[in-house]
């Protein structure tokens, strides 16, 4: 073959892909030169009609050329593949100037908050806790409680009943007689939960949270009561609220006691937080302890009380209205 003859072809063939624009042309453009019915092979079978003489110089020229051609070819693919990378790189990039969509974070309903952090107070100071049913037999929620079907108290408490025997619970107080019933003193045990009322107003809701607490030991009077539960409000609500303890009854407690907390957005400048009491001794016998031996002191705290003294909350039903405006708050 001779050189400028080859030089032709190689030009044409440079040619020829100068026009080709993606992978997909070149493709097509690689079958027509190096394919079975290619330009290539179609010089191969011209060799075949040359004397016998020329026919090796023209194969070896031949095989120089399509070497050539490859590298020229694989040259283009490459280029080609580079300019579509880069461009697929474009389309896909970010544009960092763009400001990011805001997503919000979660977090606990405020009541939960303040459920958990009075719950660490009372294990730092040695309480463990304990659970209790929401569905509770009027035996735990009353009879075991001193309160008999006749009793006056029971009246605030009568309220949502499943049946004859069994309602939502109306205080946490039944736990009280589940643990001494179940377990052996000395005790320290809280019991968190929702329990139910008929009420509905500024500082009383239908359902709330309370915490209860008892210690039964041996050599327990008032004043572990009172030192207890003003180291817990303290601990909750800071040093300078002022705290008062203001005589009560309750069946299961005597003497009894409420609790108030300093609070200026109510109508009397206080807002009661809790009932509490030394266990009373008919409690103690009615789950099988000697009151002469054993003593204790017991309490059930209002959490939405504490949430509403904490943040200065003014209206309970803030809390179960659940708008993300007031809870953002927290
Ligand atoms: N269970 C009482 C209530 O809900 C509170 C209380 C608990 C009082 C324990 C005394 C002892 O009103």
């Amino acid at each position: 073959m001779e050189k400028n003859v080859r030089d032709i072809l190689v030009s044409s063939i440079r040619d020829k892909l100068k026009s080709v624009k993606d992978l997909k042309e070149f493709d097509k453009a690689k079958i027509s030169i190096l394919g079975k019915k290619g330009f290539i092979k179609e010089q191969f079978k011209k060799m075949k009609a040359l004397p016998k003489e020329e026919r090796a110089e023209f194969g070896e020229a031949l095989n120089n050329l399509k070497y050539e051609v490859e590298s020229i070819l694989s040259a283009k693919m490459q280029e080609l593949k580079e300019s579509e990378d880069q461009h697929k790189a474009l389309e896909e990039s970010v544009d960092i100037s763009i400001p990011g969509a805001k997503r919000s974070l979660g977090r606990l309903h405020l009541i939960t908050q303040v459920m958990q952090e009075c719950v660490d107070v009372f294990d730092r100071m040695g309480f463990e806790v304990v659970e209790g049913p929401e569905i509770e037999s009027t035996y735990y929620n009353f009879e075991a409680l001193n309160t008999p079907e006749w009793h006056p108290a029971r009246d605030l408490h009568d309220t949502f009943y499943i049946d004859e025997k069994r309602l939502l619970r109306t205080h946490t107080s039944p736990v009280q007689i589940r643990t001494m019933k179940s377990r052996r003193p000395p005790l320290r045990v809280i019991s968190p939960g929702r329990v139910y009322r008929k009420d509905y107003d500024a500082s009383h809701l239908p359902a709330f949270f309370q915490i209860e607490g008892l210690a039964i030991d041996k050599d327990i009077s008032i004043p572990d009561l009172k030192g207890t539960l003003e180291n817990v409000i303290k601990a909750l609500l800071g040093e300078d609220k002022r705290v008062r303890f203001r005589p009560h009854y309750f069946p299961f407690t005597e003497p009894s006691v409420e609790v108030d907390v300093s609070f200026p957005q109510g109508k009397s400048g206080w807002l009661e937080i809790l009932g509490a009491g030394m266990v009373h001794p008919q409690i103690l016998r009615n789950v099988g302890l000697d009151p002469n031996e054993w003593q204790g002191f017991a309490f059930g705290m209002g959490v939405e009380r504490i949430a509403m003294l904490k943040y200065n909350v003014s209206d309970i039903r803030e809390f179960p209205r659940n708008s993300l405006n007031f809870l953002k708050l927290f």
